[in-house]
């Protein structure tokens, strides 16, 4: 009974490995406009379905995806948040 539980208690564990957690922040290389901070924890107040589709779960950043489709996109429409290239970039 015992060892069935403990071998219980390892799937389990082991099941959750297998879908990251999130970190409360992300830093993109951001190129030659330097480096950008995403601090994700600051933002999961906004509600996931903001950014994530369905089951939260990686979302792939690029230049196109951050400027166009979230970053830089929400925080123009909501008037808040680093809007200016070089409030987000930083050397
Ligand atoms: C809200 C934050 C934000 C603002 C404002 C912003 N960017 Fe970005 N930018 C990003 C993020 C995030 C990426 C993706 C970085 C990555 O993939 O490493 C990015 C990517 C880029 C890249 C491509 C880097 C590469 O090598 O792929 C360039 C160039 C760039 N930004 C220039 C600019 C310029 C110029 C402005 C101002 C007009 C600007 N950015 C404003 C967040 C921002
Ligand atoms: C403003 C946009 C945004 C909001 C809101 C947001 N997330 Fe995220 N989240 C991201 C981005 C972008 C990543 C990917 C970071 C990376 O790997 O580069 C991420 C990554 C994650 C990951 C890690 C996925 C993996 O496999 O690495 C989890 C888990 C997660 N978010 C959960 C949540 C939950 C739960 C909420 C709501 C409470 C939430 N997120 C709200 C943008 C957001
Ligand atoms: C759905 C809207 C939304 C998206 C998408 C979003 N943000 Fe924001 N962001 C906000 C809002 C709203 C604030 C202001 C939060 C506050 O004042 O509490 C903010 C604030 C920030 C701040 C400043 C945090 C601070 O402590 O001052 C940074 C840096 C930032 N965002 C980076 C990013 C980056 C990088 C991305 C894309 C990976 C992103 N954001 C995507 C809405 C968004």
């Amino acid at each position: 009974m015992k060892k069935a539980l403990i071998a219980m208690v390892a799937v389990v564990a082991f099941a959750g490995s297998a879908f990251a957690a999130a970190q409360e922040n992300y830093e993109y290389k951001g190129g030659s406009f330097g480096k950008v901070a995403f601090p994700h924890k600051a933002h999961m107040k906004l509600g996931c379905a903001k950014c994530h589709e369905g089951a939260p779960k990686k979302v792939e950043i690029n230049k196109d995806v951050a400027h166009n489709q979230l970053c830089v996109k929400c925080h123009k429409a909501e008037a808040k948040g680093p809007q200016g290239c070089k409030d987000c970039h930083k050397k």
